[in-house]
């Protein structure tokens, strides 16, 4: 399935060791983060705190870091840029509603507010750090005339939105570091808000092999267990075949609202 390689185990002790030897110089980086992993983890036992904690720490350094792993310049623009394409191939026109989960400092969406009519892009974001950095590249792309939304969020639940609202909802790698009640929550709620004919898309860290994480920060997830997910709240899912061929690690499902909102099972 697709171009990624979907099947290690990154929290297994060999792979580790593996990674070690190929990659000494990175062990002390690793070892940080380990260490900020456990203290951050003491402090902050609800997922959502610690992940906030965990932002202000990144952005604290570098908000082209803090959302993704290479800080530089040139790779936040490229990513954003895949993000945009992407959607604007599968039919983003600028009349659309757009929601952008976890929208971080607008790395992709710098671009769909440009395209998005005025006031028709919403980002939320769980860290208030990322979303001062968010101001800023609105400040700089001279975007402030299209008046977009930039909200903190504490949860995934979408209560202060309203239903049937958005055409598209896009979450990119914001699962990646999301357990399962995370998930689960958005599931259970994103329907709701969904324009008719609307759709899901998000990302995420496939394998193909056992479930794990990497500390409280990298999840891995199977394809059928997001999908199974999703049925329980009436949405289908898509894997994004031609999401696979570009160069990303992550993979994309898109989701849409099963046509009687028929749940295998209810919230
Ligand atoms: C790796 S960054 C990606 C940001 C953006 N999507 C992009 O592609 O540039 C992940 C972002 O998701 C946010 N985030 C993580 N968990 C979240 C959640 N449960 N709800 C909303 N935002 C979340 C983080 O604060 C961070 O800004």
């Amino acid at each position: 399935m697709g171009a990624k390689e979907p099947g290690r185990n990154r929290a297994g002790l060999a792979y580790r060791v593996r990674y070690a030897l190929r990659h000494p110089e990175r062990v002390p980086a690793h070892a940080r983060r380990a260490l900020r992993d456990a203290w951050l983890r003491l402090l902050h036992r609800d997922h959502i705190a610690y992940y906030r904690a965990v932002m202000a720490s990144d952005a604290a350094r570098s908000a082209e870091a803090a959302v993704g792993h290479n800080p530089s310049r040139e790779q936040w623009a490229r990513i954003g840029r895949m993000q945009f394409d992407y959607l604007v191939r599968h039919g983003l026109k600028p009349h659309h509603r757009m929601l952008e989960i976890g929208c971080g400092n607008l790395r992709a969406g710098r671009l769909f507010i440009d395209h998005l009519e005025p006031g028709h892009y919403y980002g939320i974001d769980i860290s208030p750090h990322i979303l001062l950095a968010a101001q800023d590249t609105l400040v700089r792309e001279g975007l402030q005339a299209k008046l977009p939304h930039l909200t903190l969020a504490n949860d995934l639940t979408l209560a202060f939105l309203p239903d049937g609202h958005f055409d598209v909802v896009h979450a990119h790698s914001v699962f990646s570091h999301s357990p399962r009640h995370v998930i689960e929550e958005c599931f259970a709620h994103v329907g709701r808000v969904l324009a008719p004919g609307g759709f899901f898309d998000f990302t995420f860290d496939r394998t193909e092999g056992e479930e794990h994480q990497v500390l409280h920060e990298d999840f891995y997830y199977r394809t059928e267990t997001l999908v199974g997910l999703a049925a329980r709240y009436g949405l289908s899912a898509r894997f994004m075949d031609d999401w696979e061929e570009l160069p990303h690690r992550q993979s994309k499902i898109r989701l849409t609202a099963m046509p009687d909102r028929a749940r295998t099972v209810g919230p």
